[in-house]
């Protein structure tokens, strides 16, 4: 049985008191929802650690939405991991499709903050994904295969066996456009056949979330599918009720 997961990426959105106040209502209303399913919340910097001391204790798990490349130094403007790990963060969402596309993140700077989150005991969740011209070129397949092999494979057995990896289509992001469950499936078990080509059985436990546009009124369906673990959410986790909605999915 793998993990099934449900994770909220707050993006950078809440003050800090709206944070505090939507993690509250997360951990009050998960009673609501199948232990079997574990929520995290990924609240900007400034309001981790507010947020990670509201979910000590409970069932809500937190990330954060990146960290530095390197462990610490003259890097103005970073955070590093072991920052992040200190307050009890057990996560951090790495390889966006947003900090690829608007902070330049290559599969580089990838590898070092990987490195930096595994040597924190920080477990990543990778994202992964194609952009609307790769996948009306049919390209995705490859694109996504490219975002793991020069990341992922990097990886030690032991280190994979703590990753979470998120497929998040470029286009479904935000837009309200969602894959369908078909093209999810698809595509999540083509990531799984090629983690398993480096990992072997060891893929068989790697937990694969959906994301891009996965709402109450979808996530079952999704959720449904075989190789769909759970999902990143982005709008939705904003909201308490649609989260926990989303959680009700499984
Ligand atoms: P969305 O974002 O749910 O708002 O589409 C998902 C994400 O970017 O993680």
């Amino acid at each position: 049985m793998r993990k099934k997961i449900v994770a909220g990426n707050w993006k950078m959105n809440t003050t800090p008191a709206e944070g505090l106040e939507l993690v509250k209502n997360v951990i009050a209303q998960s009673a609501e929802v199948c232990e079997c399913v574990n929520f995290i919340v990924c609240p900007p910097f400034t309001h981790l650690s507010q947020v990670a001391e509201a979910a000590k204790g409970s069932r809500v798990a937190v990330g954060a939405q990146n960290c530095a490349a390197e462990a610490k130094g003259a890097y103005t403007g970073e955070v590093s991991a072991a920052m992040i790990a200190s307050l009890g963060v057990k996560y951090v969402i790495l390889g966006h499709s947003e900090r690829r596309e608007y902070y330049g993140e290559t599969s580089a700077t990838l590898n070092k903050k990987m490195e930096q989150a595994y040597a924190n005991g920080l477990t990543p969740i990778y994202c992964v994904g194609e952009r609307l011209e790769e996948r009306e070129a049919e390209r995705h397949f490859e694109v996504v295969k490219a975002q793991i092999e020069e990341v992922v494979f990097n990886l030690t057995a032991e280190q994979f066996a703590d990753l979470v990896i998120a497929y998040e289509p470029v286009w479904a992001i935000g837009t309200g456009k969602t894959a369908t469950a078909e093209q999810a499936e698809e595509i999540h078990a083509y990531i799984r056949s090629v983690l398993a080509e480096k990992f072997g059985e060891a893929a068989e436990s790697t937990p694969i979330l959906y994301g891009g546009s996965c709402k109450p009124s979808n996530a079952e369906e999704i959720f449904a599918k075989e190789n769909v673990d759970g999902g990143l959410i982005g709008g939705a986790a904003l909201k308490a009720e649609d989260f926990i909605a989303i959680g009700k999915g499984f």
